[in-house]
């Protein structure tokens, strides 16, 4: 097993570094960016994220990793493997959108039906600089466009549209064990 450290605190909504427009990451990436990209693909995992973005560990960098697979906050999540997205610019999106639940680790106890395109598509570098330019589909795209949203200081409570809308994460577990959700 890669060796990691420990995972750093994660900001909580209120912190200013949420609300701020990420800087871009410089290509080639340092040794530093590397291992940063390295720590925070483990990170995630020990989470129970489905996606971290460089601002909930206090760094205002265009970094974001999607880590989509089921465990324990996100049951029905698509199994995929962690990959990072750098300096993502956003080219295209569906003019269709799908509500779906969000939970986030800044913002703890709450769930959210958030409208959110159906696709992407995205242009970014990969974790050894490689540029790419992909469609994201379905709760992939969910998660990049949660994601995305931390690197231009947006939090998904900005995009539900009525604060009817939020709920407790209990109750949000307990619907879902029923099948109501
Ligand atoms: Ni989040």
């Amino acid at each position: 097993m890669t060796q990691h450290s420990t995972m750093p605190a994660i900001r909580q909504l209120g912190d200013p570094v949420l609300r701020q427009q990420a800087t871009a990451v410089s290509s080639p990436f340092t040794a530093e960016t590397q291992h940063l990209i390295s720590q925070m693909l483990h990170w995630v995992i020990d989470a129970n994220g489905v996606g971290l973005a460089a601002p909930q560990i206090g760094l205002s960098q265009q970094i974001l990793i999607i880590a989509s697979r089921p465990n324990a906050r996100y049951p029905h999540a698509p199994l995929r493997k962690p990959f990072a997205v750098i300096n993502p610019q956003l080219i295209a999106q569906s003019d269709t959108q799908q509500q779906g639940w969000e939970g986030c680790l800044s913002v703890p106890g709450v769930r959210g039906l958030v409208p959110r395109a159906d696709w992407v598509e995205v242009r970014y570098l990969d974790e050894d600089a490689q540029a790419h330019q992909v469609r994201f589909e379905g709760f992939i795209a969910r998660i990049f466009q949660h994601e995305y949203d931390h690197l231009i200081g947006l939090s998904y409570l900005d995009r539900v549209k009525s604060t009817q809308d939020i709920i407790s994460e209990t109750y949000y577990f307990q619907q879902l064990k029923q099948g109501l959700l």
